[in-house]
C-alpha cells in the first residue's frame, strides 16, 4: 500500500517561492491502477517524481509498504527505485545507440541479472509487449512511437517492480495507439498486481483507470 500524507514542495525560482505540491493526501492499494489528472502546472510531474523517490519532498511523508521513503537516505532511495519502480515517460527516454533487446538488457544488469539469462529474458518481455523478432533487433529511430513505448513499457517491467510510475505515458502518440498502450500496461500489471500510477490528458484512459486523482494548483481532489 503506497500512503501519501501531508506531503508537500516548495521550489525557490528567481520570481519567488513556488509551492508546487501543498498538502497532499492520497491511498493507493497494491494492485490499484490509478490515473492522476489536472491541468498544466498543477504538480502531476512534481508529485510522480517524489513517489520514485527522484526528488525529496519539503514536507511530509510517503509510506510503501511501511516504509518512509521520503527519509531514506540518498543511497537507499537508489535501492528502492532499482528494486521497486519502473518508470515510463512520455518521451520514452530509451538509450539510442542501443537495440530494442539491448536497451531491456541494459535494465535488467542494472536490476543484478547474471549476464547468461537476460538475453532470453528480455526476449521474453519484449515478445509479451508485443514486439517480433526483427524489431526487437532495431534501434529506436526505426520503431514507431507506439513500438518505442512497448520497449520502455518492457524495460520497465524488467525487475519486477511494485510500482509502476508513468508520466504522460501516451503523450506524443496518436488517440488509438494511445488506448492500446495504456490496455498494455493494464493487462501486465493486473497479471502480476503491480500498482500503476499514470499521468494522462486523456479523460477516455482516465475514466477506466481504478482510482482518479485531479490535481489543482498543487493540491489534490479525489474524483473516484
Ligand atoms: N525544479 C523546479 N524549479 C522550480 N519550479 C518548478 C520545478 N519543477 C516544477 N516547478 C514548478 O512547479 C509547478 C508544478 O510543475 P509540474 O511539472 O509538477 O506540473 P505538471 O502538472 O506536471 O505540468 P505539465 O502538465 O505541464 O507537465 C509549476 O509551477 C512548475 O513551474
Ligand atoms: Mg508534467
Amino acid at each position: 500500500m503506497l500512503v501519501v500524507k501531508n506531503l508537500t514542495k516548495s521550489f525557490n525560482s528567481a520570481g519567488g517561492e513556488v509551492h508546487a505540491l501543498k498538502d497532499v493526501n492520497m491511498t493507493i492499494n497494491t494492485g490499484e491502477f490509478a490515473s492522476i489528472i489536472g491541468k498544466s502546472g498543477s504538480g502531476k510531474s512534481t508529485l510522480l517524481s517524489m513517489l520514485g523517490a527522484l526528488d525529496v519532498p519539503t514536507s511530509g511523508s510517503i509510506q510503501v509498504d511501511d516504509i518512509d521513503i521520503a527519509k531514506l537516505s540518498a543511497a537507499k532511495q537508489t535501492a528502492y527505485r532499482a528494486k521497486k519502480i519502473g518508470f515510463v515517460f512520455q518521451h520514452y527516454n530509451l538509450i539510442p545507440n542501443l537495440t530494442a533487446l539491448e536497451n531491456v538488457m541494459l535494465a535488467l544488469e542494472f536490476g543484478g541479472m547474471p549476464a547468461s539469462k537476460r538475453k532470453a529474458r528480455a526476449q521474453e518481455l519484449l515478445t509479451e509487449v508485443g514486439l517480433d523478432e526483427d524489431e526487437q533487433l532495431r534501434k529506436p529511430t526505426r520503431l514507431s512511437g507506439g513500438q518505442q513505448q512497448r520497449v520502455s513499457i518492457a524495460r520497465a517491467l524488467a525487475n519486477k517492480p511494485a510500482i509502476v510510475l508513468a508520466d504522460e505515458p501516451t503523450g506524443n502518440l496518436d488517440s488509438e495507439t494511445g488506448k492500446k498502450i495504456f490496455d498494455l500496461l493494464h493487462s501486465l500489471t493486473r497479471s502480476e498486481n503491480v500498482t500503476i500510477i499514470a499521468v494522462t490528458h486523456d479523460m477516455d484512459i482516465a475514466g477506466k483507470t481504478d482510482r482518479t486523482f485531479r490535481l489543482k494548483d498543487g493540491q489534490i481532489v479525489i474524483e473516484k
